[in-house]
């Protein structure tokens, strides 16, 4: 994500601060001068050395074979993705232990069953891999053969071991049939930003299909002064690697660290997971050759660091690589898509790996993109230039057939940046008078943008309404995508944009400016801003820039129905919910789109039992 510049009070000279110190549109500047640099800076010996790393990281290792949880994901109507770590015991008595990413540890023999039951008297299918060095001894299993709709249990034994028991299911995906459909969205989970209290409260649920992770599961920050995340949780919450993850081994310890927290671990156990990567599982703002957030030269070249960063989220992830089946693939295929039944298809879209660079405005922004104003001709020509592109050609082709598919009622879209035309107001940013657009968004592409929407537009509701699913802006939308930005607009579909998990939203840029700010004011000040972002967008129906959660999604064929669950609103007690790890999100409000309006409305929730469950053998 790009943050806006956070917004401050106007200068003496009525120059904005974002404007007279232009780096500060980047989220790694808005931090510095901040308290969290002065903590920081005081507890150096926290960030430790790369002893303390490997120590830390080992302990889950040190709990055991499967210290890492098990998970499971990517279902279909008759497959799933089983996934665990499993540590081989050292070879002698102290000897050392293969934590990840050290590349240490003797291949190790897994078994692996499926059953109908807990208990596993009914066992469907079970099996044998090998764990070894060289992916981690991370062990992917995805087997085929299943039943649709059907709720499963799973484990690995080894060295004598047996794992965290996991359940999992099928997806509700039978011909011409049509099941409940329910299930959460989640992006931006940053380590250093807070307690996995959203987590929890996910796996603390029994009513979901799978979680739909768009991207952030994990950040590329280190603990020194790109510390990213509240200064409380230094020494209780820090990053293992200390530093910025920029080879396979730290990419593999970032995924590992989170996989060792309890509470992604426990929504793992509970759903499978559906998932793709943004940026930061890489680099802050990639593009298809760089990063905002790489420095060619110091941290290498960044293709290099690319694929290892993909290896490491491949092998740590419960996550099926599709068939590359063509030969015009731009590098890997990730995009892919899950049906279920008559109701509904999912396209899962992959907007990094190929991107166009973003566009850049100095003073705004160096590269990497960010807030930049629009109407200036010049710029205005590159944003819609025919030529650059969000996802690659084969892919826009691959979702444009889906959305022009007939026989379900919605086409669900798994995306990472915001869709919808946005544009912000100078002043809501702390910016001279004027619009600004986010050139990281789609925004920032609006030639592929203008023909989504057009492509949309020409189908009517008997091909099937698309609702975007979103994250990526650590904050809750849920608007129409209009076809002209008019108040008398038309739309051509829905976006459910879901707020972090725990990276810094507005409001904690808002914080970060108003320096002592009581909580109350700073949540006044928030909502100040969304309210004039809203305002300025007559498309936008809901926008919170206050509380962290997840979304979760109702689907029948009559409507989309969206509960958002958001962390409490500060207080003076608690100006930053996410440090306290006893405060789970909780219910906030409901939005919903009915089928062939493309509108969305306000609605009554949370949702009740589901009309249906997968079979389940007790
Ligand atoms: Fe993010």
């Amino acid at each position: 994500m790009t943050n806006p510049p956070a917004p401050t009070a106007p200068s003496p000279t009525n120059e904005p601060a974002g404007v007279t110190t232009p780096t500060t549109t980047t989220r790694r500047t808005v931090l510095k001068g901040a308290a969290l640099a002065a903590a920081v800076a005081g507890s150096a010996g926290l960030a430790g050395s790369r002893a303390f790393d490997l120590e830390a990281a080992a302990a889950p290792a040190h709990h055991g074979v499967f210290g890492y949880g098990v998970a499971s994901g990517d279902p279909t109507g008759d497959a799933i993705v089983l996934w665990t770590r499993a540590t081989p015991p050292p070879e002698t008595p102290g000897g050392p232990v293969a934590t990840p990413g050290s590349g240490l540890g003797r291949p190790l023999r897994v078994r692996w069953e499926l059953a109908y039951d807990r208990s596993f008297r009914h066992v469907v299918q079970r099996g044998t891999v090998s764990a070894t060095a060289a992916t981690d001894h991370t062990v992917k299993v995805d087997v085929h053969g299943l039943r649709p709709y059907t709720r499963y249990w799973y484990r690995f034994r080894a060295a004598g071991e047996t794992s965290a028991l996991g359940r999992t299911q099928t997806a509700p995906d039978e011909p011409r049939r049509e099941h409940a459909l329910r299930f959460a969205l989640v992006s931006c989970s940053n380590y250093t930003g807070g307690y996995f209290t959203a987590y929890r409260a996910l796996g603390e649920r029994d009513d979901l299909d799978f979680v739909l992770h768009v991207g952030d599961y994990v950040y590329e920050y280190g603990n020194g002064p790109d510390r990213y995340g509240p200064a409380d949780l230094v020494g209780k919450r820090d990053g293992i690697p200390a530093t910025e993850t920029v080879d396979l081994e730290g990419y593999r310890l970032r995924h590992a660290l989170h996989k060792a927290d309890p509470d992604l671990q426990l929504a793992h156990r509970r759903h499978p997971w559906i998932t793709i990567f943004d940026d930061h599982e890489v680099a802050n703002n990639a593009w298809r050759s760089g990063a905002e957030n790489h420095t060619p030269g110091a941290e290498g070249d960044f293709l290099e660091r690319r694929r290892q960063a993909y290896e490491a989220y491949l092998e740590w992830m419960p996550f099926r690589l599709p068939a590359q089946r063509t030969g015009d693939h731009q590098g890997t295929r990730f995009f892919k898509r899950f049906t279920f039944g008559r109701l509904a298809d999912l396209s899962v879209l992959e907007t990094r790996q190929n991107r166009s660079a973003q566009v850049d405005v100095a003073p705004y922004t160096k590269t990497g993109g960010g807030f930049i104003p629009v109407g200036a001709p010049a710029v205005d020509a590159q944003l819609a230039d025919p030529d650059r592109h969000l996802p690659e050609p084969e892919q826009l082709r691959w979702f444009e057939r889906a959305l022009a598919r007939r026989g379900r009622s919605w086409h669900l879209v798994g995306n990472q940046v915001i869709f919808t035309p946005i544009r912000f107001p100078g002043a809501a940013l702390g910016l001279p008078a004027g619009d600004y657009l986010n050139s990281d968004q789609w925004d920032g592409y609006q030639a592929d943008q203008a023909a989504l929407i057009a492509h949309l537009d020409a189908h009517d509701s008997g091909h099937g309404d698309a609702v975007f699913l979103t994250g990526d802006i650590h904050s809750s939308w849920a608007m129409d995508v209009p076809v002209e930005r008019t108040a008398g607009y038309r739309s051509a579909g829905v976006e459910f944009v879901c707020p972090s998990v725990t990276s810094d939203g507005f409001y904690e840029l808002v914080s970060a400016s108003a320096k002592g700010a009581p909580a109350p004011a700073v949540v006044q000040r928030t909502r100040g801003l969304t309210t004039a972002v809203a305002s300025a967008n007559p498309w936008v129906q809901y926008l919170d820039g206050v509380g962290h959660g997840f979304v979760v999604l109702d689907v029948t064929s009559r409507r989309v129905h969206a509960d958002y669950y958001l962390t409490p609103v500060p207080t003076a007690a608690l100006p930053d919910p996410r440090v306290d790890p006893a405060v789970l999100p909780s219910y906030a409000t409901s939005w919903r789109t009915l089928r062939r309006t493309r509108r969305v409305v306000a609605a009554e929730g949370p949702v009740g039992r589901r009309s249906d469950e997968p079979r389940e053998r007790r």
